[in-house]
């Protein structure tokens, strides 16, 4: 009977919480707020970037319905297109149950750079949110051997400037990338060009990899390009694993490392057989 009675007060907990649908209480105020910048591709695009960070996992792609919470509205579905501006960004701000507030997580402007890329969506939108998608950038280089310059062009499959973008030019080490120059910014073409320095080491014929790339930005994501030339100067190089030394493996190892291993296990063995042998005797006395 207890029981009973337990399950059923469990049961009548759990509908009620479950059973009432919490309201979004959104003042008309708050629904007039404008955003502090008009709406443009380049905001979107920035506000597409912490979209994919921080809420692409509950709520999924817009339009895709593919969010992993079903309660999670689809931001690029009709159901989403009569909201302010205003109510969105409250709703990213505030927050409501399930759906966490992000005004410790973002700031002021980045939330309102999320609303304008959910609201890119929309009809209406001026922006073209398709070509946001489509955008992929490449990165062409052409390496003069007469004077040793790389020239670099950004192009982009859509209308999207690619000046004013820092590019950064390296050279492949062991140990991570050597930057050659600082970052060079794009021209009005895309393009840039640098100058390879003289006294850079290569290997033994001068090859090197150099590796030309974006400065990572929001706006541009990224692309390299990495190709081998002989603009570097020669150097042999001494394998020194090849050598017996300190820390040399196996047969490379110093001689007295391999004297005092081979003295330690010859010495332990020794040393189980003579107690093997000591109980062996103690055995045959006792069995006189
Ligand atoms: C943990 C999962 C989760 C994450 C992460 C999340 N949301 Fe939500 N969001 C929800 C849920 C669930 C709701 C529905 C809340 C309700 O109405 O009960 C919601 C509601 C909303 C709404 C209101 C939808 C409507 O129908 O009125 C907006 C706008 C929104 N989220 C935007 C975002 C944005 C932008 C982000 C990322 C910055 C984000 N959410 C991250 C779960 C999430």
């Amino acid at each position: 009977m207890k029981n009973i009675i337990t399950s059923a007060i469990f049961t009548l907990l759990l509908v009620s919480s479950f059973g009432v649908k919490a309201q979004w209480e959104i003042s008309e105020e708050v629904k007039n707020k404008k955003a502090p910048n008009e709406i443009s591709q380049e905001l979107a695009l920035k506000g597409k970037k912490l979209y994919n960070q921080a809420c692409v996992s509950c709520h999924g792609t817009p339009t895709q319905a593919d969010g992993l919470l079903p309660t999670a509205t689809d931001l690029g579905s009709d159901k989403y297109f009569d909201r302010t501006e205003g109510e969105a960004y409250f709703q990213i701000t505030e927050g409501m149950a399930a759906m966490p507030g992000f005004a410790d997580k973002f700031s002021d402007e980045e939330r309102w750079n999320i609303v304008h890329f959910i609201r890119s969506y929309n009809p209406e939108s001026t922006v073209d949110i398709s070509s946001i998608k489509t955008i992929n950038y490449k990165i062409d280089v052409k390496l003069n051997d007469s004077d040793k310059s790389i020239v670099a062009t950004i192009s982009a499959d859509s209308s999207v400037t690619v000046s004013g973008v820092k590019m950064e030019f390296f050279v492949k080490r062991y140990f991570g990338n050597l930057p050659i120059t600082a970052p060079v910014v794009t021209n009005e073409e895309g393009t840039v060009t640098v100058a390879f320095p003289n006294d850079i080491p290569g290997d033994a014929h001068g090859d090197l990899e150099i590796i030309v790339k974006f400065e990572n930005s929001d706006l541009h994501g990224t692309a390299e390009f990495r190709k081998n030339v002989a603009w570097g100067t020669h150097t042999e190089y001494v394998d020194i694993l090849s050598q017996r030394t300190m820390w040399g493996v196996g047969s490379k190892a110093p001689w007295w490392i391999i004297g005092i291993y081979f003295g330690i296990v010859i010495g332990v063995t020794l040393t189980i057989l003579y107690v093997v042998f000591q109980l062996f005797l103690l055995k045959k006395v006792r069995n006189k």
